[in-house]
């Protein structure tokens, strides 16, 4: 054996010395973050379990967690293992996202990848790879090609989040099907997901046990915040976490389906990045990249044809029941001459799209739809909806028909339809599509949220990409951040939007859900809520419904939750000669940055952000069944420049119960120097469009003082 080649098997000799003597080894490695703010620490125990601990500054946050794997075919991976070797790596770089919350990316970590054997026959190995960050940590596992294992046909992932405290969490049930749910707020020991089962409105709903889905927010008793999530979830099955409310810890619990593995996976293959977000104070979770930075980057070469835009449609309506998705009597929504009329609407008002659900055939056939391979066709038109009329009239006004295609979770029989679907959208000069998931997964004993489907859900991205084709997908896996690969993916639900305010059984989203939103599900990445309602109590429509905030909270909506795409929904004539509607017409969707100016999970958050190659800044703010006054600095506007500031806030006896439509519109010139103080009503709001004053503004407004 040369000399070299020793050095590199030491640790492993050593190991199995001392192993012999010991009867097992014990080796301790650890990773500091580039400005030593967080540790993880990784050893394996005395029976071999490797287990992983994180300190934040200097304390324990997360206590022994144990990591490894069952699989449904071969002995588990979790015992009688070593640590064999270490290597560490430092990165420092900036990359651009070419839409955004922001436009530069700062990607900074230290990395150790750790080799693992098992001791006992087969001796399979295995990497884990870490990657700390000053806002966190992620890791995965790595299964390198190897003589005594080909196939990894994986029952169940072990995965721990040991908690050191009972933090205070917000959370969703570990819904194998759904995000749309409400999130609760309990202690970690108090979370009972068992209980949101009896979910009244969705056809397609599984909580098998008691676990969470993730994004995951906890504060422990000593405020910080921490939120588990994973990154990149590619070829794998989402992960939902088990609560062990006893001793206190999460452990990852993989979405399944009918046959007994959770994922199967050729080797060499890598796990998804599990992650855990820290931060000390709440906003501090907005402003961690770590989701996207841990995924790959853009894979697209072109991507000038991607148009971040806001967007009218023919929805809202069906949702609120004046309309019908199908073609069977007189109340079709997506008719021609409907939506050349919000194709006119969209153009004066500046809108880049329009959304026309039920264009398509299929509706209204839906009948036993479970015994069935699928009933929608993409490329065919209902007889009253000429598509290449609308296209074109789109084309002439500058506005693009946007496409839908409701899979009615028929994913077999859209991937049979998706060259063509995506070829005609290409030669109609359409690029963007909403799809939808509705119901229960066919196949049958597939769910939405596993391995079946994250590969059908990239599968379209993909392919849609080859089209030029960008994607807002309903119903779909979460976000783990692959649009920073496929800059194609721009937005999608995955949370109960605002259609649960239209029809609700259990009375739509109550204030909080914003505040909760945002520090949770947000983390993933942007949100196709559909803001802006106007008509807030839905008469004469729905008198059962309403939205239960206030009109300026609508309009912040469109600064406080981040998507490229963002929809006006509500019917034109509430909008039409509305003043409130000017913020809507002029609201960026592209940023080149975004601060947040304060906030608390489930409570309230005022985020600002600068519009990409403009001086326009935009802020909005919402709190959620308590009034409030929130004191922020505009330190961040240029220090050379005076702003025209236009605010939209509640008016005095605004509350989102008894009076939503209350609101106030005024006119300031302020500068970096100046602070506001926002007034929220219950359930209330505040948006701000701040822009450089023209000479003629600082001759006519007030100095805010
Ligand atoms: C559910 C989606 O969330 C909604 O936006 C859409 O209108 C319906 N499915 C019909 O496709
Ligand atoms: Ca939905």
């Amino acid at each position: 054996m040369n000399i070299a080649r020793f050095i590199a098997l030491a640790p492993l000799l050593l190991s199995l010395l001392f192993g012999c003597i010991e009867n097992m080894p014990i080796r301790h490695v650890l990773v500091n973050s580039p400005s030593t703010n967080i540790r993880v620490e990784l050893f394996s125990n005395p029976e071999g379990n490797l287990i992983y601990k994180v300190f934040h500054n200097n304390q324990l946050l997360i206590d022994e967690s144990q990591l490894g794997f069952e699989f449904t075919d071969m002995p588990d991976l979790r015992d009688e293992m070593i640590i064999v070797d270490t290597s560490y790596q430092n990165y420092d770089g900036v990359w651009e996202l070419p839409w955004g919350e922001k436009k530069q990316v700062v990607d900074r970590y230290r990395q150790m990848n750790v080799w693992i054997k098992e001791l006992k026959a087969p001796g399979r190995m295995m990497n884990i790879i870490f990657r700390v960050y000053d806002d966190g940590i992620g890791f995965r596992y790595s299964f390198p090609e190897q003589a005594n294992m080909q196939t990894a046909s994986i029952s169940n992932e072990i995965t721990q989040f040991k908690l050191t405290s009972d933090p205070t969490t917000w959370w969703i049930p570990g819904d194998w099907d759904s995000y749309e749910h409400l999130y609760n707020k309990t202690r970690l020991s108090e979370i009972n997901a068992i209980s949101k089962r009896n979910h009244g409105n969705l056809g397609q709903t599984y909580i098998p046990e008691n676990a969470v889905n993730t994004p995951v927010t906890m504060r422990t008793d000593k405020g910080i915040h921490v939120a588990i999530h994973e990154a990149n979830l590619t070829d794998y099955a989402g992960m939902t976490l088990k609560v062990d409310t006893v001793g206190l810890f999460f452990q990852s619990s993989l979405v399944g389906s009918d046959n007994a593995y959770k994922v199967v996976r050729d080797l060499p293959f890598e796990t998804p990045w599990r992650t855990i977000q820290i931060a000390e104070q709440a906003t501090g979770l907005l402003e961690s990249d770590l989701i996207l930075n841990l995924n790959e980057p853009n894979s697209l070469e072109d991507v000038s044809w991607i148009k971040p835009m806001k967007y009218l449609g023919i929805w809202w309506q069906m949702h609120i029941g004046i309309y019908s998705w199908h073609n069977k009597g007189s109340d079709h929504g997506a008719t021609t001459d409907h939506t050349k009329k919000l194709i006119d609407f969209a153009a004066d008002n500046g809108f880049g799209g329009v959304l026309a659900e039920g264009w398509n055939t299929g509706w209204g056939e839906r009948v036993a739809y479970e015994d069935k391979e699928g009933v929608f066709d993409f490329v065919t038109p209902s007889f009253d909806f000429d598509l290449r009329q609308v296209a074109e009239y789109g084309k002439e006004k500058g506005v693009q028909l946007i496409m839908h295609h409701e899979t009615n979770s028929a994913p077999r029989f859209y991937e049979q339809q998706l060259d063509t679907a995506f070829s005609l959208m290409q030669s109609l000069g359409l690029h963007t599509v909403k799809s939808g998931y509705v119901g229960k997964i066919l196949p049958k004993g597939e769910h939405h949220h596993g391995q079946w489907m994250v590969n059908h859900y990239r599968k379209v991205v993909e392919t849609a990409a080859k089209y030029q084709v960008a994607m807002n997908v309903h119903e779909p896996i979460k976000d783990t951040g692959i649009r920073r690969t496929y800059p194609n993916m721009l937005s999608r639900e995955g949370l109960r939007g605002q259609e649960f305010n239209a029809w609700s059984v259990e009375g739509g989203n109550p204030p909080e859900h914003i505040p909760s939103v945002v520090f949770t599900r947000m983390l993933g990445g942007p949100i196709d809520y559909t803001p802006g309602i106007f008509n807030l109590t839905l008469k004469p429509h729905r008198s059962s419904n309403r939205v239960q905030t206030t009109l300026a909270h609508q309009l912040a909506l469109y600064v406080v939750l981040y998507s490229p795409v963002q929809m006006a929904p509500d019917l034109i004539n509430y909008y039409e000669g509305h003043p409130a509607f000017q913020f809507v017409r002029d609201v960026a969707v592209d940023w080149e940055e975004t601060k947040v100016l304060n906030g608390e999970v489930g409570d309230y958050v005022t985020i600002a952000r600068k519009e990409r190659s403009s001086d326009r800044w935009f802020i909005g703010s919402v709190t959620d069944e308590n009034a409030r006054t929130l004191a922020i600095d505009l330190d961040f506007l240029n220090p050379e420049v005076q702003y025209k500031m236009t605010i939209y806030t509640d008016g005095e006896a605004a509350d989102f119960d008894v009076n939503p439509t209350d609101y106030l519109i005024d006119s300031y010139i302020v500068n970096a120097t100046s602070g506001l103080t926002l007034t929220l009503a219950r359930g209330g709001g505040c948006a701000i469009h701040l822009e450089p004053a023209t000479a003629e503004d600082m001759a006519n407004l007030r100095r805010w003082l």
